[in-house]
């Protein structure tokens, strides 16, 4: 019997080819090139399966070129890269890598946070540029972690993560905004309370952002968001670029109009606005939110579960659009 053929779009670790190569006739990109788009839809050629990271698209345009395609399977949570609709109609099943990165992902949104409000990047820089010549009482002053007030935006998994950190290891004070509000007994665990986004602007010191990106959710924070925030607080991007207005951001930090950034993603990543690279006051970091070892590892080899089961067992460990599932069942 032929295997079926699996293209993996990106490297990855050479466990997780060789998972996929016991079950699958295998291309796998170990070479890590980026490919155009017209690249991408030619090495689909011929494929029931691809394994795909945040920067593939998969499209109208790319599911109309590759009839063969069954399964996209992603090893990231976010997927705003893959056009669900667009799959459903093609019959391509998309499966994302939940749960398996909330922990980690919610430990570097903390960690960008720290950094951010307490300046460590900016007073690193300063350092080693030679400029130390004195300690002073208000050298590189940050704003207080413990104690002040938590904003999240987006109370998924991940938000959630960032919640407990803050209220359990912090004595934070969690307010969050969110699509739907938590039940009551999360709310408690995560001791947060429910508040409009521009209450939550306005009493925030510090905002962090998890929200899942859609058409709906572009520039959520932009020039007017910003104005509403304190000029005090810290802003913390870890879903995904385009949630900002990186520009009105970078204009809003030269302003001081917020005291201070992070960010881990970006519109066009990986472009960085240019303006942002200018200011002081942010710290930038490559979308590295998950990136340990055996978290990547975990995320990498979700995917490919999901491959197996499709291929052989006819379902998914983590479904995007099970709807096809079922319509191939009926076939
Ligand atoms: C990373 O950004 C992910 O969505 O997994």
């Amino acid at each position: 019997m032929t295997k079926p053929s699996v293209l993996i779009a990106r490297a990855v670790f050479p466990e997780v080819v060789d998972r996929l190569a016991a079950h699958f006739d295998v291309e796998a990109n170990q070479a890590d090139d980026i490919w155009a788009q017209h690249e991408f839809i030619n090495r689909l050629q011929g494929k029931a399966g691809v394994f795909v990271t945040t920067s593939e698209r998969v499209d109208e345009a790319l599911l109309a070129q590759c009839p063969d395609l069954k399964i996209c399977a992603s090893m990231a949570v976010g997927y705003n890269n893959l056009d669900l609709d667009a799959m459903t109609r093609h019959g391509v099943l998309g499966t994302n890598a939940p749960d398996v990165l909330t922990e980690t992902t919610a430990d570097f949104g903390f960690a960008l946070l720290m950094a951010t409000a307490r300046r460590v990047t900016e007073s690193e820089h300063y350092l080693r540029a030679g400029r130390w010549t004195k300690w002073s009482y208000d050298l590189f002053a940050g704003a207080e972690i413990h104690g002040s007030t938590l904003g999240i935006i987006g109370m998924g998994r991940i938000g959630q993560g960032i919640a407990k950190r803050g209220a359990h290891g912090f004595g934070m004070n969690v307010i969050y905004h969110n699509r739907s509000r938590l039940s009551p007994e999360l709310e408690a665990e995560c001791k947060a309370c429910y508040v409009s986004k521009e209450d939550l602007l306005g009493q925030a010191d510090h905002v962090v952002l998890v929200l899942p990106y859609s058409p709906a959710a572009h520039h959520t924070i932009g020039t007017a968001e910003l104005a509403l925030m304190k000029p005090t607080a810290t802003l913390v991007n870890v879903a995904r670029g385009g949630i900002v207005d990186d520009k009105a951001l970078a204009d809003a930090l030269r302003d001081k109009v917020i005291a201070a950034a992070g960010l881990d993603v970006y519109e066009g990543e990986p472009q960085v606005h240019s303006d942002l690279l200018t200011v002081p006051n942010v710290v930038l970091t490559p979308h590295i939110a998950s990136a340990t070892v055996p978290t990547r590892l975990a995320m990498a080899n979700l995917a490919v579960d999901n491959l197996i089961a499709f291929f052989t067992e006819d379902r998914a460990v983590t479904p995007l659009n099970p709807t096809v599932l079922a319509a191939a069942r009926k076939d």
